[in-house]
């Protein structure tokens, strides 16, 4: 995997980091979830009630910007995502964020500063980084393109449980209007929205396991890179 690049885009709650950390693990190589990057920075946002403004003053919220310092480092093997200096990745997931973070992501300005870190980040191990726009934005000219889907009750259910197992107080119909409205804004909005790329391979996993779509995508990775 040395210096390729594996983009893994695709609608909201499709287990993309879950098969992008899969993957990772196998081939040795380095994880991106770019989808924490906006969440810290609608964390940033939420923490500072600044989030106030998303709509009101949204120059007044870039001018803000300049306060969030978005970094990985390496812990345990595994780089870990930091804001201003803390380690914030458990708070990332919450419903709170969640119903916030579209909005955040289609300002552009912050799309900018946010796809010069992913542009920036090590590569030389190979990467594989998951997300709404990798393929056709961050690295339009990734080694593999997937695209996941799946439906929304499937995904919805997924979801929920993952945010039950943490504790948190939601109920499945909060999960399934949080999909259903990000996935909406995301694939509408004017800067980058969520497309299938025309050379995306297209895997919808509905009825698929992740040890399913871990082994069709190692058939590919096999047998574009090593034969
Ligand atoms: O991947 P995840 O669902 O955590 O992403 C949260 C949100 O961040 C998405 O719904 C989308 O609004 C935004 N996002 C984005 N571009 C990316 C990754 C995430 O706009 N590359």
């Amino acid at each position: 995997m040395v210096g390729r690049i594996i983009a893994i885009d695709g609608h909201a709650s499709t287990g993309k980091s879950s098969l992008a950390k899969k993957l990772s693990n196998e081939f040795n190589c380095t994880h991106i979830n770019s989808g924490s990057m906006y969440r810290a920075v609608t964390l940033y946002m939420i923490n500072n009630n600044l989030i106030k403004y998303i709509k009101s003053d949204t120059n007044y919220l870039i001018s803000k910007l300049n306060d969030v310092k978005i970094e990985f480092r390496k812990d345990g093997g595994k780089l870990k995502l930091f804001l201003n200096g803390e380690n914030i990745e458990k708070d990332l997931n919450s419903l709170v964020v969640s119903n916030e973070v579209s909005n955040i992501a289609a300002v552009p300005e912050i799309r900018a500063k946010l796809v010069k870190l992913q542009r920036e980040i090590d590569r030389s191990n190979g990467i594989i980084m998951d997300g709404r726009d990798i393929g056709s934005v961050v690295f339009p000219n990734a080694d593999i393109k997937l695209f996941l889907t799946a439906s929304i009750e499937v995904r919805a259910k997924r979801r929920y449980d993952e945010l039950i197992k943490k504790g948190a107080n939601v109920t499945l119909n909060d999960v399934i209007y949080n999909i259903e409205d990000r996935d909406l804004k995301d694939s509408n909005r004017k800067t980058s929205p969520l497309i299938i790329d025309d050379d995306a391979i297209l895997i919808d996993n509905t009825n698929k396991t992740i040890s399913d779509q871990v082994r069709m995508i190692k058939e590919i990775i096999q047998s574009r890179f090593y034969n």
